[in-house]
């Protein structure tokens, strides 16, 4: 079967995506309780370019072919009950063992990390549905158990932030957005947001203590990580919880005043979809699986696609975007 395959870690990036490939590799069979999916799109995240450059907690015996979700049909299942129960069914995959990722033309998944898809939802859209809906879902809960009148997030033109944002609107919660470019302000302000503030503007540290002074954000969602993070943090108000859930500059928090943390009781802490999926009965990760797919088909909320790929211009889809990620996601095809 044809593959992207990684055949070893490179923090250079540049130099990692241009020895990036399509390779002739055999094609897995399932075990016991796995199937065989046939793929028709593979997605490309934040995760894959930092599990590429070594900087993610999922470290593979390398070479193995990349990507973590995607979606096609089930093939081929083994024994179990749960494997054949989903033979021939068209199936939204998540994939982090140690073995080929899903930028390949089959992979083999668990049961239990697939999603049946109905029928109205198309591909491409099943091909995000996994990773970046679940998470966003999974923070919004945060924001709803914490009572929060108003969000703050950064890397506010992600998938995540902008489903994060949908969901905010239905429920009256306002979302005070940082950026980091002057044109990406506009448009979120065109898109009928109040707050969207670029962390590059000349003014930011004085707009967003202002912001933060009025909304009291009781949530922080944290993508992006280093000294930027640890400002931010310091603005918060009494109690506010920090939620990191990327680091997308590469860098550790810093420079969080270590008096405001004790005295104004604000708390840091992680979220980690694994282990929200662990977490959750299976029958509560159906019926939310189908209200995700319900709102996906009725328009409420989508990911934004940038670009349909051939594994063979793989390098010239990464380079694309990590120029542009805030266009939206690339998916590769393999058929
Ligand atoms: N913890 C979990 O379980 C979990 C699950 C899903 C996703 N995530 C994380 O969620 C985040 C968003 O994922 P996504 O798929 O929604 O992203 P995405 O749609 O691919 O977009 C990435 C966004 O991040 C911005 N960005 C990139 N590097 C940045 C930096 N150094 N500083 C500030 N902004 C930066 C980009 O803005 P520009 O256009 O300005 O580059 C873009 O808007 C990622 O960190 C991802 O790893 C975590």
């Amino acid at each position: 079967m044809k593959a992207i395959l990684l055949e070893q870690y490179n923090s250079n990036l540049i130099e990692l995506i241009k020895n990036l490939n399509v390779s002739n590799i055999d094609k897995p069979i399932a075990g016991d309780n796995q199937v065989l999916i046939k793929m028709k799109y593979a997605t490309c995240n934040p995760s894959d370019i930092a599990f590429m450059r070594g900087m993610y907690n999922v470290k593979k015996n390398l070479p193995k072919a990349l990507g973590f979700e995607g979606c096609g049909i089930v093939v081929e299942a083994g024994k179990s009950k749960d494997a054949q129960n989903l033979l021939g069914k068209r199936v939204s995959c998540f994939v982090q063992g140690d073995h080929h990722g899903t930028w390949a033309e089959f992979v083999i998944a668990k049961p239990e990390n697939c999603i049946v898809l109905v029928d109205e939802i198309s591909d491409q859209q099943a091909a995000c549905l996994f990773v970046n809906p679940f998470t966003a879902y999974a923070l919004f809960q945060i924001a709803k158990e914490n009572k929060a009148h108003s969000i703050l997030l950064n890397a506010g033109l992600s998938q995540v932030a902008s489903f994060i944002r949908s969901f905010a609107k239905t429920h009256g919660i306002k979302v005070i957005n940082i950026v980091r470019r002057d044109n990406h302000v506009e448009l979120l302000k065109q898109q009928g947001c109040k707050y969207a503030i670029s962390s590059r503007s000349k003014t930011y540290s004085e707009d967003l203590e202002n912001i933060l002074n009025l909304e009291k954000p009781s949530v922080f969602f944290d993508a992006v990580g280093g000294e930027a993070t640890g400002q931010i943090i310091n603005l918060l108000p009494e109690n506010a919880k920090t939620i990191v859930y990327g680091g997308l500059s590469g860098d550790p928090i810093g420079g969080i005043d270590v008096l405001d943390i004790i005295f104004k009781n604000k708390q840091i802490l992680g979220f980690d979809l694994n282990k929200f999926i662990k977490n959750t009965e299976r029958k509560t990760f159906d019926e939310l699986s189908l209200k995700l797919q319900e709102q996906i088909v009725n328009g409420d909320i989508s990911t934004l696609i940038q670009k349909i790929s051939t594994a063979e211009e793989v390098a010239l889809a990464i380079r694309q975007y990590i120029t542009r990620m805030s266009d939206g996601k690339i998916l590769f095809t393999f058929e």
